[in-house]
């Protein structure tokens, strides 16, 4: 389970999260849900290491994440899907996928068969550079790096964000079969409002830099939560 306790965190003086608290239980989704600029993003740098917390503390599975860099946090199992995909253009779909090895044991250092079944569409493609893939099936092949490095839980930053609604759906159920099969848990930050009530078990939604709600994803649907969600 990964734990979130009470995290503030700051650009210079200008504070983007105020006392958060979240956990991630295994075999679980949890999503983040909020309005562009609320601080989801900045909840996954804290979690990822790719920026310090002023206050607070992160967990998974009892070992503390706070002040182990990026690199250490992927070794422990944080496997991250950022925003906006950074698939490296001029690499091909093969290479890129390869760059998730560095974490990974030297036995492990292969691509999982399971990615393919989730994915076809990157084994036809392992020759091609990732600049020429869909956004579509860039967001598949970043999904499938990090599950190259062997993550126990997966983080996902807006991974439906242009995306076409097909990709979407094949997105989802990939989501659905990693945490029925593998028992992983999965920590999924959203815009997108129904995507997450089909998917979550478990939904937050961030106003301003803090939790403001939280419940089963059917509380989703009640006046009090849209409140938070509608510009
Ligand atoms: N690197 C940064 N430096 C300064 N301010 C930032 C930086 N990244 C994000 N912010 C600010 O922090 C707030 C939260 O941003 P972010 O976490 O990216 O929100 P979200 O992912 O929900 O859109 C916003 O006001 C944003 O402008
Ligand atoms: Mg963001």
């Amino acid at each position: 389970m990964l734990t979130v306790d009470n995290i503030n965190l700051h650009y210079g003086a200008a504070q983007a999260l105020r006392g958060v608290s979240i956990i991630a239980p295994m075999g679980k989704i949890t999503c983040v849900l909020g309005r562009n600029g609320v601080g989801k993003t900045s909840l996954l740098r804290a979690i990822t290491g790719q920026h310090g917390l002023s206050a607070g503390s992160i967990t998974f599975n009892d070992t503390q994440l706070n002040g182990m860099a990026p690199y250490n946090r992927a070794k422990h199992g944080i496997g991250f899907v950022p925003q906006g995909r950074e698939v490296f253009p001029l690499l091909t779909v093969k290479e890129n996928l390869e760059s998730g090895y560095a974490p990974v044991a030297r036995k492990d250092r292969f691509i999982p068969e399971d990615i393919f079944n989730l994915f076809p569409i990157l084994r036809s493609m392992l020759g091609r550079r990732g600049g020429d893939l869909s956004g579509g099936q860039q967001q598949q092949l970043a999904i499938g790096r990090a599950l190259v490095t062997r993550p126990k839980i997966l983080v996902l930053d807006e991974p439906t964000e242009g995306i076409q609604p097909s990709i979407i759906k094949d997105i989802g159920r990939a989501i659905q079969y990693l945490r029925d099969s593998t028992g992983m848990a999965i920590l999924l930050v959203e815009q997108y409002l129904d995507f997450c009530r089909e998917l979550a078990d478990h939904v937050y939604i961030m106003d301003r830099g803090e939790i403001v709600h939280e419940g089963p994803a059917e509380t989703l649907d009640t006046p009090e939560a849209r409140r938070h969600l509608t510009v």
